[in-house]
């Protein structure tokens, strides 16, 4: 059974932090971040939450498919940043939008969790499972980083997307197609955050000890160069190996949607590949590297400026930390 988006919506904070407002908290500059990064300013929470950004770019993706939240049956929320442990966001979503009928969970895999998120969906959808899906990335890393280390603090941001994804049965519904998907977790240390959580404070609070909870290595920690190098090889890789497995060519792909991380890394893969840089489409400059929210932000957008036709083949590419990197190839017919 094929499986199309039919619907896509997204929130963004409309709190903005540029790059000189950074440049008064850490040792850098406007210039600098520009230049490595191509971030200009991002979009950080200012009241709201990973679970409230969820339940609004859901909203948004769900008018946009002109369909209610009682016909939802799976509902996936891919986050690392969520305000809840338990329940788990996708439930709290579920509630804020009264998606009833939904079966809820979370999707942990960084900035490849909305490729897998749309992976897992597609493959409950194709199996005749579920009909209709609700998948969202949403993520305030603006909680998660040490505002003092100016390797992470320029880079990452906060915001959601979201896309509802259908089951088609028609005869003459596009064709589905196979994902690509890896992980090496030997090389897991190159982009860390402990738990909060991996202690257990029982035997300090037993001896009436003062407790640490927020030490510095309770942040992100990046190897930046190590990320940068893994992700120029592979995710040219991953598109070439998604296209061979489904034997599409590549001049066929009108659009490449890559996570937006660092606009070099986008760059690099379009010339790897042979390919111009505007079938590369990039927000990074709005919104900074929002992990797996940045995919279906760029979705979103693409969608609402028009610039998706029916017919057009796109290739969805996610890498981070894991390390993990996957493609994916669909059809867009909304
Ligand atoms: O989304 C998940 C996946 N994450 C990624 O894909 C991130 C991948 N990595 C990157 O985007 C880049 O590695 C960064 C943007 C994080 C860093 O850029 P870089 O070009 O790799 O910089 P670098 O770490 O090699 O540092 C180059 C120079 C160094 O100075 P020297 O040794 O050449 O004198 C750094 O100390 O730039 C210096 N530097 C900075 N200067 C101003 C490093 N960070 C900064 C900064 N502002 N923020």
């Amino acid at each position: 059974m094929a499986v199309n988006i039919c619907g896509t919506g997204s929130y963004i904070p409309a709190h903005i932090v540029d790059n000189n407002d950074i440049a008064k908290l850490v040792d850098t500059n406007d210039e600098w971040i520009r230049e490595r990064t191509g971030i200009v300013r991002r979009h950080i929470v200012d009241g709201e939450t990973t679970v409230s950004m969820a339940c609004e770019a859901g909203r948004r993706a769900l008018k946009d498919a002109g369909i209610s939240a009682e016909e939802i049956d799976l509902l996936v929320v891919s986050t690392i940043s969520s305000n809840i442990i338990l329940p788990c966001a996708a439930c709290e979503v579920q509630k804020g939008l009264g998606a009833l009928h939904a079966t809820c969970f979370d999707l942990s895999a960084a900035c490849t969790g909305f490729v897998l998120a749309y992976n897992t969906a597609a493959a409950y959808l194709a199996g005749g499972i579920y009909r209709t899906a609700l998948i969202i990335g949403s993520e305030s890393l603006s909680n998660l980083i040490n505002w003092k280390d100016r390797g992470t603090c320029i880079l990452f941001a906060d915001g959601a997307g979201a896309a509802i994804l259908r089951a088609d049965d028609q005869k003459d519904s596009p064709k589905s197609y196979l994902p690509v998907t890896h992980s090496d977790g030997e090389r897991g240390c190159a982009l860390l955050l402990k738990s909060r959580h991996d202690r257990n404070f029982l035997s300090a609070a037993s001896s009436q000890q003062d407790v640490d909870y927020e030490g510095e290595e309770y942040f992100m920690q990046m190897d930046g160069k190590a990320v940068f190098q893994f992700a120029v090889k592979k995710v040219p890789e991953v598109i070439r190996e998604v296209l061979e497995k489904n034997q599409v060519q590549q001049e066929e792909i009108s659009w490449f949607l890559l996570h937006q991380a660092n606009r070099r890394i986008v760059e690099s893969a379009a010339k790897r590949l042979g390919e111009p840089i505007e079938k590369f489409p990039m927000n990074i400059q709005e919104y900074g590297n929002t992990s797996s929210a940045s995919i279906p932000i760029l979705l979103d957008e693409m969608n609402k400026k028009g610039m998706l036709k029916p017919g057009q083949k796109l290739i969805l590419a996610g890498f981070g930390a894991g390390l993990t990197w996957a493609a994916s190839l669909l059809d867009w017919v909304e």
